[in-house]
């Protein structure tokens, strides 16, 4: 096995030593243990910062699966305060822990386990994680297993904190921080239950050069429990940045008194915009009089009967788009549709299909098995809806895009979600709420900006129209539109019928 592939299957970014000084120092303000389990110690940093800080303390116990580390640590520490395992953290036996750790004692779990997706390791057949059958046993797993993805070092905490839940425990490791923000999400399904819980942000990339938000999570197993987190910097930690978790039964990413209430239920579905996982044909440059360029530099000649102009998410930036020069071709109206008809209806475009064929075939996505040939998904009715309302899923401050198509539909692709309008001038009323105060305050309480993609489907379903709209009364209205130049004259009957449809 390749190092760089031993490096990724064991997550080995060790914690330098300085780093793990600050940390110790950090939790030893608020937890004075009497026992230390590190387990996955690695080159042993966080171990070494614990000896210098907790000099009373009873026991210091490490697991680390690499026999280098674990030889090279046992070597240089011989005290008998010190125990040490070589074993894989999935399948230890945690009783041997646990039996050390007396009933008055406060346990102390420290480190920073690997951090991996299943998904990443399995997509290259890399073979360290937990085995299946454990997830099953473990009340809570199945929730977050039911993401299909998840990290292995959420796994590891959730895992420990499950062992050691009727001990005195408190937890400090490092991770990303969507680990804590899952954990949380589904605190109510763990047999377990934390207070105190803090996330102290750091710079990942300063610290072990890697591009994530990651953080000092930091809890302590407790029989009655808090569902929020206070989040602080390192660099800062007396000062509280801000909270986030669960108030009154909603999850929320930040908490802050909202002025306007308009969580609910969008009145229609936001819909991913095309997937195709073949942009090298698909996606085309026109060059006039029906010739297209494909991003293989090859030039074509092709009826325009299947193509459309495309949006991305990079596109999405203005507030109002009536066109662009991105071109893709859209080969059915409906998911599963027959492509055969199209070498009637445009031969030149099925001849050209035909000669990348290879290119669909070698699609990797399992969706696309047994389908007709050149599929596509993320399409439907609405796809060809000439007014839309888009917005990018990437960017961290939400902007809503009107989409007004003159002559053939404007297709966005699937970074960008999106609602379908036949009536032009309620799709431009909606635009102008949405991109309203109330609205950005409301997502940026509900979306996390620290994912990659923060708004999602679930998120800009929450948007209740009915509700904004009745904030917003016919002279707010105009005022917003001030800001889209009066882009379509909204007279008070229409805005009042509007009001009325929902
Ligand atoms: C991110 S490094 C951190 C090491 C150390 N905790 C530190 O903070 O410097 C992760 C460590 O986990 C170890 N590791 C990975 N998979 C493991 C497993 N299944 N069992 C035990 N240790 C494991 C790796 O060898 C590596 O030393």
């Amino acid at each position: 096995m390749s190092t760089l592939n031993k490096k990724l299957e064991y997550g080995d970014y060790q914690t330098p030593l300085d780093f793990c000084e600050k940390i110790v120092d950090l939790v030893s303000k608020e937890i004075s243990p009497d026992v230390i389990f590190e387990p996955t110690f690695g080159l042993g940093h966080f171990l070494d910062a614990s000896i210098m800080k907790f000099k009373n303390i009873k026991k210091i116990i490490g697991n680390e699966i690499n026999s280098e580390y674990y030889n090279n640590f046992m070597k240089n520490h011989t005290s008998s305060k010190i125990i040490l395992f070589n074993e894989n953290i999935f399948e230890f036996d945690h009783t041997k822990v646990a039996n050390i750790v007396g009933n008055n004692d406060k346990l102390l779990i420290l480190g920073n386990p690997p951090w991996v997706t299943n998904s990443k390791l399995m997509s290259q057949s890399l073979k360290n994680l937990p085995k299946k059958s454990n997830f099953k046993n473990f009340k809570g797993f199945d929730s977050m297993t039911g993401a299909s993805n998840f990290d292995i070092c959420e796994y590891i905490i959730l895992d420990l904190l499950n062992n050691y839940k009727d001990k005195n425990t408190s937890l400090a490791m490092l991770c990303k921080t969507n680990v804590v923000t899952n954990i949380i999400k589904f605190i109510h399904k763990y047999n377990f239950k934390l207070k105190n819980i803090k996330m102290y942000l750091f710079d990942a990339k300063k610290i072990f050069n890697v591009d994530c938000e990651a953080c000092l999570f930091l809890a302590t197993i407790d029989k009655t429990g808090e569902d929020f987190v206070s989040v602080y910097n390192i660099e800062n930690p007396n000062d509280l940045l801000y909270q986030f978790g669960w108030k009154n039964n909603t999850f929320l990413s930040k908490f802050k008194s909202l002025k306007y209430d308009i969580d609910g239920k969008f009145f229609t579905d936001w819909r991913q915009g095309i997937k195709h996982d073949c942009s090298k044909i698909m996606e085309l440059s026109y060059l006039g009089n029906n010739h297209y360029t494909n991003k293989l530099h090859e030039n074509f000649t092709l009826e325009d009967t299947y193509i459309y102009q495309l949006l991305k998410s990079s596109d999405l930036k203005a507030n109002i788009i009536t066109k662009n020069n991105k071109y893709v071709l859209v080969t059915q109206e409906y998911i599963r549709q027959d492509t055969s008809h199209i070498e009637n209806d445009a031969p030149n475009t099925w001849n050209y299909l035909m000669k990348h064929k290879d290119s669909f075939d070698k699609r990797k996505s399992s969706i696309y098995k047994n389908c007709p040939p050149f599929s596509i998904f993320g399409i439907g009715e609405y796809s060809f809806c000439k007014y839309k309302i888009a917005i990018s899923g990437f960017y961290k401050i939400p902007n809503f895009v009107l989409v007004d198509s003159e002559k053939k539909a404007i297709m966005l692709d699937d970074t960008c979600y999106f609602i379908g309008f036949t009536n032009k001038i309620y799709a431009y009323i909606t635009m102008v709420l949405l991109n309203s105060d109330i609205v950005k305050n409301f997502l940026s309480s509900i979306a996390f900006l620290d994912k990659k993609r923060p708004y999602t489907k679930d998120i800009l379903m929450r948007i209740d129209i009915k509700k904004l709209v009745n904030l917003i009364d016919y002279k707010s209205f105009l005022d917003l539109s001030k800001k889209y130049n009066d882009y379509i004259k909204v007279d008070e009957a229409i805005y009042k019928k509007y009001q009325s449809i929902f």
